[in-house]
């Protein structure tokens, strides 16, 4: 369904629990990089009506992601830290052409970040399958909420309290 042509190893799941802060503090800035990728849309095409509306639910969509990870990293007792180079995405945006349209500049974008979304969705799934942390397995196995982390999703707890049994 996501098309991506390689899973991910399965292994990657035992690094990750290895750094559990280091992974939620990439988490984090994951999520504020889509918001502000959702604006950098906004400000470079301010005539696409449909898109900047989208763009705006995107916004507060991927803020209210990165609360619910900043509030499990206070949770356990962790700060924000520095953001690190993200070589995956570099990498990944080697592999479209420079120059082109404007146009093409903005399809570009919104493939990669397709990409980026489609690893991140299968990665939640495993995480969600496979780690021993049941805590944050549960977390990455909860329906995400649009735009508003604080609302009550499940048994009329917020996201971000919920503790697995
Ligand atoms: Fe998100």
């Amino acid at each position: 369904m996501l098309g991506l042509q390689l899973p991910t190893d399965p292994r990657w799941v035992n690094i990750v629990e290895k750094n559990i802060e280091e992974i939620l503090v990439d988490h984090a800035y994951c999520e504020q990089k889509a918001a502000s990728t959702a604006i950098s849309f906004i400000i470079g095409f301010p005539e696409k009506t449909e898109l900047v509306q989208a763009m705006i639910d995107l916004v507060a969509e991927e803020m209210s992601h990165f609360k619910m990870v900043h509030d499990l990293l206070i949770e356990r007792g962790f700060a924000l830290g520095r953001e690190r180079k993200d070589e995956y995405v570099n990498q990944l945006m080697q592999f479209f052409p420079k120059g082109g349209s404007k146009e093409d500049h903005l399809v570009h974008k919104l493939l990669y970040a397709a990409l980026i979304e489609a690893r991140s969705c299968e990665r939640f799934r495993l995480l969600s399958e496979k780690l021993e942390d049941k805590q944050l397995a549960r977390f990455y196995s909860l329906p995400v909420p649009m735009a508003d982390a604080n609302k009550p999703i499940k048994n009329g707890k917020p996201y971000s309290t919920l503790k697995a049994n």
